[in-house]
């Protein structure tokens, strides 16, 4: 099967099989900022954004997402030009091995989204799809904190 997407911003197309999953198509089309940790909806390593909405991309059929309008980490910043939830994780020590990060990042920036001065038990609750082996989550709250901290300042997302 063949289909369109929008992927950060730019138009794409993927060939996929009839009961393949996104997480599949976009690791094959090179999206491989999208983890691939359980296959099972359990762990949020491979969370995306679909049109706007975090879901686990391990859990979406290919064929239900075309048309749809995808967001990885990379769409909201990168290496040279990180996001402010990226500086943030990054500055409170929230990333040991990295890889729960996409996930946790993509999830925080749908929290402060829709509600910009979470307290610790919403920030809990948002993040609780997120697994991390490494970090013992203290330093991944305290860096959704900061960033939302610095985001009021700032007025919000800059991208
Ligand atoms: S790989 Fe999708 S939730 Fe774990
Ligand atoms: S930093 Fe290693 S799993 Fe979270």
């Amino acid at each position: 099967m063949r289909g369109n997407f929008t992927v950060n911003g730019k138009k794409c197309q993927f060939e996929f099989q009839a009961d393949e999953r996104l997480l599949i198509s976009l690791r094959n089309n090179g999206y491989t900022e999208v983890k691939n940790g359980c296959m099972e909806g359990e762990c949020g390593a491979c969370l995306i954004l679909l049109d706007g909405k975090p879901v686990n991309s391990c859990q979406v059929f290919t064929a239900s997402a075309v048309g749809k309008d995808i967001k990885t980490v990379k769409g909201i910043g990168s290496l040279h030009q990180p996001h402010v939830i990226q500086e943030a994780f990054v500055e409170a020590g929230a990333v040991q091995c990295g890889f729960c990060t996409p996930g946790m990042v993509l999830a925080t920036y749908s929290l402060l989204q829709n509600n910009p001065n979470p307290t610790e038990a919403e920030i809990k609750s948002a993040l609780d799809g997120n697994l991390c082996r490494c970090t013992g989550y203290v330093k991944i709250i305290e860096a959704v904190k900061l960033a939302a901290e610095r985001l009021q300042v700032n007025g919000g997302y800059h991208e």
